[in-house]
């Protein structure tokens, strides 16, 4: 009988220390102490002996019990050791590596632009307006002297949208910031002098053409400015906009049904890949008589000028950019080398 359950102890012995996991140590602890394993069947067949040799067998049999259920405790706790320290060595956190951080962020370079445009008008006593993206034909188009067939209104030029403002016509995304010079001077008396910077869209795509680009309208109404006093103010706000008076900046004749005479305001790259290269940067003009009309005032008495010009193509001029998209595809490969 002891040599019997010197064998079993053994092989059960040896049996979990084979085991590598719990499950399998579970499983393998049933054919030993299970209800038919080795050492439950020899208990089973102590009741063919007789009371004297029972009782030995008995003492013998629940030593070897014990000492399976030692060896059983001691690999389950190995295993669990074991496991642990396996996810442990697996989710070890190096915590000398220096954190991540979250970088600082930085205004886009073509806000940027839109502050100090706002900054240096303001120096100059311009006050600072903001209006409607979603405009009606009237302020769009009507009350800036567009003839009613006028091709800008066309589906080619202009996004239209669903809905239809109190005359049935439909409303569009403003193509020009100028209805800002109609809205602004229906609501302020002369002397006007206002900036209205913010987001226009067109039809119109490619290096330097954006379905949404940035415009700042210019607007300055009072008794008697005049076509100099438009080239005063322009050419000093670029001088100081590009921090340089050597700018290559011309006036070039132009038309707007809005102005007479109207004039484009085209500057020449200072550096980058396009360096000499003209970029027109502006519309701009003596405010028509029946523009003026429409603000409201007597065009015999009150005159001046307006100015559009396009925040993204000073920000190119500035900064040497060649492709004003750009600026909207937020990489941050690009947008990094503004960060000041
Ligand atoms: N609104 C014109 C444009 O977007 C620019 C402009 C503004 C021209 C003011 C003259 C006066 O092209």
């Amino acid at each position: 009988m002891q040599a019997e359950l010197d064998r079993i102890v053994s092989e059960a012995l040896a049996v979990f220390a084979q085991a590598n996991d719990s499950p399998r140590l579970e499983q393998d602890k049933a054919r030993f102490l299970g209800k038919s394993g080795s050492l439950t069947e020899l208990l089973k067949s102590l009741g063919k002996l007789d009371p004297a040799a029972r009782k030995d067998a008995g003492a013998a049999i629940n030593a070897a019990k014990s000492a399976i259920e030692g060896a059983l405790d001691e690999r389950r706790r190995t295993l669990v050791d074991d496991a642990l320290a396996a996810r442990l060595a697996q989710e070890e956190i190096d915590v000398s590596l220096p954190g991540r951080g979250r970088g600082r962020g930085a205004i886009h370079p073509v806000t940027r632009t839109q502050q100090r445009v706002e900054a240096i008008f303001r120096s100059i006593g311009f006050d600072i307006a903001d209006g409607p993206e979603i405009e009606t034909d009237w302020y769009n188009f009507t009350a800036l002297n567009n003839p009613e067939n006028h091709p800008a209104r066309s589906m080619q030029d202009t996004f239209y949208i669903d809905g239809r403002d109190t005359e049935g016509k439909r409303l569009l995304l403003r193509t020009h910031t100028s209805p800002m010079q109609v809205r602004y001077a229906r609501m302020h008396r002369p002397p006007i002098k206002v900036i209205a910077p913010g987001r226009t869209y067109r039809v119109d795509s490619d290096a330097t053409h954006s379905p949404m680009f940035n415009q700042v309208e210019g607007l300055w109404i009072d008794e008697a400015i005049s076509f100099a006093h438009l080239k005063g103010v322009y050419t000093d706000f670029l001088q100081t906009f590009f921090e340089t008076d050597q700018l290559q900046v011309r006036f070039r004749p132009s038309f707007f049904p809005f102005t007479e005479p109207s004039a484009e305001v085209d500057m020449a790259f200072g550096s980058g890949p396009l360096k000499g290269r003209w970029l027109e940067i502006s519309g701009a003009g003596q405010v028509h008589p029946a523009v003026i009309r429409n603000f409201g005032l007597d065009p015999e008495r009150y005159l001046g000028f307006a100015f559009g010009s396009g925040l993204e193509r000073l920000t190119m001029l500035r900064y040497g950019v060649s492709d004003l998209r750009l600026f909207f595809e937020n990489d941050l490969r690009f947008l990094q080398q503004f960060q000041r």
